[in-house]
């Protein structure tokens, strides 16, 4: 093999598709996905890739310095992509301490494995931290962006974590030299995306007539950005990017909630035939979340112009494939919400 990557996260949403994409496309790496399989780790989400002769799977706590280091020793890793994370802000608002463990100390316990284990020469190697544009904080609406430069100032304890864990992954650049890159990307929306964020709990509720709850008035806005544009802005930015670097991807598709959850409701309608109006009577105004950061927006100029990525799909388009996914993929659905999807590791990889 050419390389061995590790890739942290592989079982969540976006770490999915990231793997899947490096297994397909770099035959001659070898890919390890280390991921912890808490309720937000899948590996049905991989279920395509059994067989694959250049992936493997190991269940393991980023938080576990032993486990980490021992991998690290067994696979003597080229690279590692770091996705593992707690990525839920309501959740954050509610346990905090999980943040702080996985995306703080879980980040550093990677970063020092790295360092001891590629001690003497960061010759080709890389550390690549895959951050979130919240830890710059909320915008107004007044046409302004984020770029690699703003200012951090998280405001939830997800940004607040997040934003801990860049710095760290910075320090250790400039203290010890680590080659690392970070990015940091806007909300992301696509197939295998746990029902707990807008989008597929939306999908769920409208094909369930439950309701959908919108925060406050709707009225905050997020940048959309399809997952497999990120994954291929991973592979870019991995690959060409450069050393201490910092990478903004976002989909310059700016939509309030509201008016994305009408859109969703109205191509519901028809996917299910339903009458036109009928699925957005399900909305409903609850309370908003504490801390409610206002609006994101993502400049990713300098990516486009150093790099040569582009985000390649309309947001109508990738939400009509959106609800494709779903609404084809069921037993997918079903198996998160009645737990099923927890038995799958032991199906396949327990007693070999
Ligand atoms: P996710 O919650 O779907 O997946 C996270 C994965 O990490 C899960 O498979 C989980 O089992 C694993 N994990 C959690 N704690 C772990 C631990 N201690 N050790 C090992 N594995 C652990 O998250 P996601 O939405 O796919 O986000 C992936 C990364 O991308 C995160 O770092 C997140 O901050 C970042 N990000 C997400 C978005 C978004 O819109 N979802 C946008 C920008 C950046
Ligand atoms: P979410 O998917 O949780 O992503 P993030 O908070 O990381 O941006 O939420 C996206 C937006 O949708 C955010 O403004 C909060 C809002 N929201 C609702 O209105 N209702 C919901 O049930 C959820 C989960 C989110």
């Amino acid at each position: 093999m050419r390389k061995t990557i590790l890739i942290t996260g592989g079982a969540g949403f976006i770490g999915s598709h990231v793997v899947r994409l490096f297994v397909n496309k770099y035959t001659d790496y070898l890919i390890l996905n280390l991921d912890a399989l808490t309720y937000a780790g899948n590996l049905e989400n991989l279920k395509d890739l059994a067989g694959s002769p250049n992936y493997l799977f190991a269940k393991g706590d980023i938080t576990d310095l032993e486990f980490v280091s021992a991998l690290f020793a067994r696979y003597n890793f080229d690279g590692v992509i770091h996705l593992a994370a707690e990525s839920h802000v309501d959740r954050s608002i509610a346990d905090p301490m999980a943040f702080i463990k996985t995306n703080v100390f879980g980040t550093v316990n990677l970063l020092n494995a790295a360092k001891e284990a590629w001690k003497g020469s960061f010759e080709g190697k890389r550390f690549y931290h895959i951050s979130t544009d919240e830890v710059y904080g909320a915008l107004e609406n007044d046409g302004t962006f984020f770029t690699e430069s703003t200012k951090y100032q998280p405001h939830s304890p997800y940004s607040a974590s997040k934003a801990s864990s860049d710095h760290f992954v910075r320090a250790y650049h400039d203290t010890y030299g680590l080659p690392v890159v970070v990015s940091n990307c806007s909300n992301n929306y696509g197939s295998h995306h746990f029902p707990e964020k807008l989008i597929p709990l939306s999908i769920n509720n409208i094909k369930h007539r439950k309701p959908i709850p919108v925060y406050g008035k709707g009225e905050n806005i997020r940048d959309w950005l399809w997952v497999d544009d990120h994954a291929r802005a991973i592979d870019i930015i991995f690959h060409n990017g450069k050393d201490g670097e910092t990478y903004n991807i976002g989909g310059n598709n700016e939509w309030t909630n509201i008016d994305l959850i009408n859109t969703l409701c109205k191509i519901m309608d028809r996917k299910l035939g339903r009458a036109d109006g009928e699925s957005a009577q399900l909305i409903t105004f609850v309370t908003d979340r504490a801390g409610h950061d206002f609006r994101y927006a993502i400049n990713s100029s300098k990516l486009q112009n150093e790099l040569g990525w582009q985000p390649s799909l309309q947001f109508e388009e990738g939400l009509k494939k959106t609800v494709d996914w779903y609404l084809e993929n069921e037993e997918w659905l079903e198996h998160i919400v009645n737990g099923q999807y927890r038995d799958y590791y032991a199906k396949q990889y327990e007693n070999r």
